[in-house]
């Protein structure tokens, strides 16, 4: 009798230790998940901020640049056929190799997209700018090295980024002319 009651509390505080391990690994989890940046999509970007005239208009000039279509294109009978021809089954919207060029600039992570997140929105802000989540907040956002400390991706070299995805592995390469290209895309604060 003793000896099994000794046991039920021994077994109560075992629980308890479990209980409370998955409640820390659970809370320092979250915790850490928070603070990676995720993707969060263009209406976050633009639903405060980046698109009227005396902010720069950041949301039409990439709404009427082929970067917001790029994803729309891999639906197209032309990008099947491309597909084909280089021996895929898939539709080019599923192939890695298309994907990353037509969307981020690189393979997707798994859990790094918000629920807000667009792929059909194709090369977008966070394609070239880096995941928001973190520096989206005003607070941040007001501080140019903050935004970098939390994830904003700025580029000493513009072309660097350009190459990433216009370069001869793309199926329909054009030869890239750096100067021409960014003023029919370029979008600073005026
Ligand atoms: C290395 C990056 C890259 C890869 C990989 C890539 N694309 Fe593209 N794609 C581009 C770029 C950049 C353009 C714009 C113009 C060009 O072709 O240079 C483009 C344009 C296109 C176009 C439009 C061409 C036109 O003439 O209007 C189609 C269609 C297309 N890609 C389909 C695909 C398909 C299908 C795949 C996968 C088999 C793929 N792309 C893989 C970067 C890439
Ligand atoms: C193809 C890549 C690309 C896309 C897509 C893109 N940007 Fe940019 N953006 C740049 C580059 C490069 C610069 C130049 C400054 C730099 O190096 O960060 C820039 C500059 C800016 C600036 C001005 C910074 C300044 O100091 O003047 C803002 C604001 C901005 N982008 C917001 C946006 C928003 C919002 C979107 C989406 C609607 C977007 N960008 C889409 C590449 C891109
Ligand atoms: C994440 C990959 C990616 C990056 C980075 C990128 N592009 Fe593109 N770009 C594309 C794709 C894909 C297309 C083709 C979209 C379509 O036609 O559907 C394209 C199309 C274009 C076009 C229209 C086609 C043309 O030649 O007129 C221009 C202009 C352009 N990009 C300029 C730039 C510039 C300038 C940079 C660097 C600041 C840049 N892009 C960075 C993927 C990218």
């Amino acid at each position: 009798m003793n000896i099994k009651v000794k046991m039920k509390n021994s077994y109560k505080k075992l629980f308890l230790i479990i209980f409370l391990s998955i409640l820390i690994v659970f809370i320092y989890g979250s915790k850490f998940q928070f603070q990676e940046p995720k993707y969060v999509g263009v209406t976050k970007c633009v639903s405060a901020c980046h698109k009227t005239e005396s902010q720069g208009k950041q949301l039409d000039i990439w709404k009427n640049s082929q970067h917001s279509k790029a994803w729309k294109t891999l639906e197209t009978e032309q990008s099947k056929k491309i597909a084909i021809e280089k021996g895929y089954k898939e539709n080019p919207t599923e192939i890695i190799e298309c994907v990353k060029c037509h969307l981020l600039g690189r393979e997707i992570k798994p859990d790094e997209l918000t629920s807000t997140f667009e792929k059909e929105e194709g090369v977008q802000c966070e394609s070239c700018h880096g995941p928001g989540s973190e520096y989206m907040k005003m607070s941040i956002m007001k501080d140019k090295n903050k935004c970098i400390e939390h994830g904003m991706i700025v580029y000493d070299n513009i072309e660097s980024l350009c190459i990433i995805c216009h370069n001869e592995s793309s199926p329909t390469y054009k030869p890239f002319e750096f100067e021409t290209s960014w003023n029919k895309i370029k979008h600073y604060k005026p």
